[in-house]
């Protein structure tokens, strides 16, 4: 069987993607259908970085298709300090069937890949995070019409969350509007590029520095962390830069009536989003931690399929 990875989503075609979207319907709605999926098979999860969602997610998926997990914490593995990561790599391969894992560098995870004999998945790097995206392109096909007719506003930090989301709605060829301060704004270049692709896909994409902007007629108001994991140094700063970056009230009144608030989770309440939206009747914060389950059993069938 052809290796088949998943660390990134720009590579995957519309088909693709939908394609994982509904094996993750599919699993949801019949998840006896899938319990012997990976019987007997053996899922590594290797993470630099705390977890709660991704972990449990991938961990008790690959349990509920029949495998058995196996979780290396941060201190016990040390990629590339304890040991060299083609070595972890090509080790692993020797026992397990897939390696999940969470890598500061995205880099890191592409060198794992490239000694890998088996398939790995991105639990997250400081550039991506594309099981997460699934689980919300699950959440708002669950919750409004037409993903390709909506629009889609992201208030916050240009992080990896948000580059995934670039990825699958240029791919979907949805609308995307971005509100981040400029001096995390991404340059012209990539701006084009950006926007070509959309383009070509049929979609729109926008970004700038008015929260308000982003968020006037939206069907959905999405924010994460100002400091992702491994920059919590820079937290400080980032709260000065970032202090109008939040989903309030006033920012919830420019957004459709039934507009949804999302967030990957962790949450800073009182930071990118107030305590009121986050609890209030437009978040579907939980259904969307409820969906990556759905979506880490979906993508391990992806990447197992032919
Ligand atoms: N959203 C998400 O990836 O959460 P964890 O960092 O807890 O896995
Ligand atoms: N952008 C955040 C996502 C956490 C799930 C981080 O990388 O810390």
């Amino acid at each position: 069987m052809a290796k088949k990875n998943f660390i990134s989503l720009k590579n995957l075609s519309k088909h693709q993607l939908l394609d994982i979207v509904s094996i993750a319907q599919e699993v949801k709605a019949h998840p006896q259908d899938f319990s012997n999926f990976f019987l007997k098979k053996h899922i590594g999860l290797l993470f630099e970085k705390p977890s709660l969602r991704t972990k449990t997610s991938f961990y008790l998926g690959a349990q509920q298709l029949g495998a058995s997990a196996i979780y290396y914490d941060p201190q016990e593995v040390r990629l590339g300090q304890r040991e060299e990561i083609c070595d972890v790599s090509r080790t692993l391969s020797q026992y397990l069937d897939v390696a999940v894992l969470r890598t500061f560098s995205h880099q890191d995870i592409l060198e794992f890949a490239k000694f890998s004999s088996i398939p790995i998945v991105n639990g997250l790097t400081d550039l991506y995070h594309p099981s997460q995206v699934i689980a919300d392109i699950l959440t708002v096909t669950e919750l409004k019409k037409d993903i390709e007719k909506i629009k889609f506003s992201y208030i916050g930090d240009t992080n990896n969350v948000c580059n995934s989301l670039i990825n699958a709605f240029s791919i979907l060829g949805g609308n995307l509007s971005i509100a981040t301060p400029e001096q995390y704004c991404f340059d012209k270049e990539t701006i084009k590029e950006i926007e070509e692709k959309f383009a070509k896909n049929g979609g729109s994409f926008t970004i700038g520095s008015s929260p308000e902007e982003a968020a006037e007629a939206a069907d959905v108001l999405y924010t994460d962390v100002w400091s992702s994991m491994g920059r919590e140094d820079e937290a400080k700063q980032r709260e000065k830069v970032f202090k109008n970056f939040q989903i309030n009230g006033k920012i919830l009144e420019k957004a459709k009536k039934d507009s949804v608030v999302m967030h990957c989770l962790p949450a800073h309440r009182g930071q990118e989003v107030t305590d009121s939206v986050f609890e209030g009747d437009n978040s579907v914060v939980f259904l969307q931690a409820a969906n990556r389950l759905h979506a880490a059993k979906a993508i391990l069938i992806f990447i197992w399929e032919k």
